[in-house]
């Protein structure tokens, strides 16, 4: 019996109850996209600060996010979202920041236009300038230090999270933080940074780049400019809203899916 034949044999009965089967196959797809519609709409209207508030929205998000982090994120800030320090790829999951407090609307900024990324509307207030060159900086006369100076402010900054090598040098470098150095411009007078510049906390014990001796040393001499690709428009809004959330969610509660 060919399958044609067998579809022709079947009983009238039969019939029905396959075209039942299929109504309602087509319904629960047809149900389902509308469903997935609305949902992927309420995410893209809500406010995403609100959003990280409202346990269904937040549960949408999470699980559009974690394909695209795994896909797009990983590679630079490591598999959970913990940074790289040989990349300068900050820990996405401490509820520290570098702009901003963690808010889904700043993240998402940040996701849409980088950092340094180049663009109009990317982050590029400030870079660290590169001290043992003779023209640390591009965007305002800032003086070279001497290797000395350098040393002595390496020193200071050490000192920021206990851990004095040399009290008369961070003595020497304080002077410098505070005076010719021009480091309180951006880190702050007490070196708690700055989010709206993107200048890190000095004294946090969380570092960007590594905080050993000679990380700090490099960061001092040789400057620093990290770049954080912008991602407007390889990613979809609702990708780049639901990363955001996300990323909100996970600083506050390692689990994302529970309340933030
Ligand atoms: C090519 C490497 C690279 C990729 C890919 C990348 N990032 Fe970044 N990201 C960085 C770097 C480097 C920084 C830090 C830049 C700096 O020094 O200020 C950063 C910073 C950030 C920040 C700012 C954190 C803060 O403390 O304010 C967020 C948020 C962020 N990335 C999210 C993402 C997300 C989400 C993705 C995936 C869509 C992603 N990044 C992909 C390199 C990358
Ligand atoms: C023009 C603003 C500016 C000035 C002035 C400045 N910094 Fe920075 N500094 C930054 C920025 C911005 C970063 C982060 C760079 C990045 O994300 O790539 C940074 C990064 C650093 C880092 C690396 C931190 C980490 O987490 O790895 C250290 C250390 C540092 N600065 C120390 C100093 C000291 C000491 C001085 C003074 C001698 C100084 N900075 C002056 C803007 C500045």
């Amino acid at each position: 019996m060919t399958p044609a034949e067998g579809w022709r044999r079947l009983s009238p009965c039969k019939w029905r109850l396959a075209c039942l089967l299929f109504v309602l196959a087509v319904l629960l797809i047809g149900g389902l996209a509308a469903w997935r519609h609305a949902r992927d709409g309420d995410l893209l209207r809500s406010d995403p600060d609100k959003a990280l508030a409202d346990p269904a929205l937040r549960e949408s998000a999470v699980a559009i996010a974690r394909p695209v982090f795994a896909g797009r994120c990983a590679g630079c800030h490591g598999d959970a979202g913990q940074g790289v320090q040989a990349l300068g790829t900050p820990d996405l999951t401490d509820g520290d920041w570098l702009y901003g407090t963690g808010a889904p609307g700043e993240i998402e900024y940040t996701i849409r236009f980088g950092i340094r990324a180049g663009g109009r509307h990317s982050w590029n207030l400030a870079a660290m300038p590169a001290y043992a060159t003779l023209r640390p900086y591009a965007d305002e006369p800032i003086p070279p230090l001497t290797p000395a100076e350098i040393e002595d402010v390496t020193q200071f900054v050490l000192g920021l999270s206990g851990r004095v090598e040399n009290a008369a040098a961070a003595g020497r470098g304080a002077i410098l933080y505070q005076g010719k150095g021009g480091c309180f411009d951006c880190h702050g007078a007490s070196a708690e940074g700055d989010p709206s510049i993107g200048a890190p906390n000095l004294r946090d014990g969380i570092w960007l780049f590594g905080g050993n001796k000679a990380a700090i040393h490099a960061s001092i001499a040789r400057g620093r400019a990290g770049v954080m690709p912008a991602f407007d428009p390889l990613l979809s809004p609702l990708e780049t809203r639901s990363l955001a959330i996300f990323l909100a969610a996970r600083a506050r509660n390692p689990n994302p899916d529970k309340a933030p």
